[in-house]
């Protein structure tokens, strides 16, 4: 474990969540014996991506046919989607949209006067592979006002499809976020529900800092 991670984890511990936490954690290092509570739903939003676009894949740092690339911190999340029994779910479909680094949507509702980044692509539609896995690169999403007195966290907007499954849609948060304590959207959730919606931090994966993000599908 590295420093960040006991720091985010005294951190959590300070908040109440300890117990939750160390569940999450042990997730990460034995996922499938540690039974998990499926992911909680979450509002769709006024942001789901309007205009289509070619380029939905999993790197959301470059558009296809673009020479330049997006601004802000570059990410990796990974994780697996599973169902309530630890089962991993291959080919789901795993439809992602997010502010850009400046905490503005390429969509035309958002009028917050953050700039676009026209080399961000904000938007992938990515299916998890035979060991029910995925991941993506792409950039910490800026804080964006949702009203007057009102700050959102950054946060990554996920919606799970497979058939068999009950569509899934939630929001994915990031660990050492003051914001999150403020979020009214955050705090209707059960401490448990929010660990299960906090990505972990897990180190670096080619370069870049890496979260682990696991969602689970609630079974039929
Ligand atoms: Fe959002």
């Amino acid at each position: 474990m590295t420093d960040k991670n006991k720091l985010s984890r005294r951190k959590l511990i300070k908040l109440g969540m300890a117990g939750t936490v160390t569940g999450v954690l042990g997730a990460s290092e034995s996922w499938g014996e540690i039974v998990t509570i499926p992911t909680p739903q979450e509002v769709e939003g006024p942001f789901y991506p309007v205009a289509d676009q070619r380029d939905k894949d999993a790197d959301l740092t470059r558009i296809a046919g673009q020479s330049g690339s997006a601004k802000g911190q570059y990410i990796v999340i990974s994780g697996f989607i599973k169902d309530d029994s630890g089962q991993p779910i291959n080919n789901a479909v795993i439809d992602i949209w997010q502010a850009n680094a400046a905490g503005r949507y390429d969509h035309p509702r958002d009028s917050n006067s953050a700039p676009l980044d026209p080399y961000f692509q904000g938007w992938a539609v990515i299916h998890s592979d035979n060991n029910g896995q995925y991941r993506i690169k792409t950039v910490k999403p800026g804080a964006y006002p949702a009203t007057r007195t009102w700050t959102r966290p950054p946060h990554i907007h996920f919606k799970i499809s497979r058939q068999g499954y009950p569509k899934l849609i939630t929001q994915m948060y990031f660990p050492d976020e003051s914001l999150n304590a403020t979020d009214l959207l955050f705090n209707s959730k059960n401490r448990t529900e929010q660990a299960a919606m906090i990505a972990q931090e897990t180190g670096e994966y080619e370069g870049l800092m890496a979260y682990t993000y696991n969602i689970v599908l609630r079974g039929h």
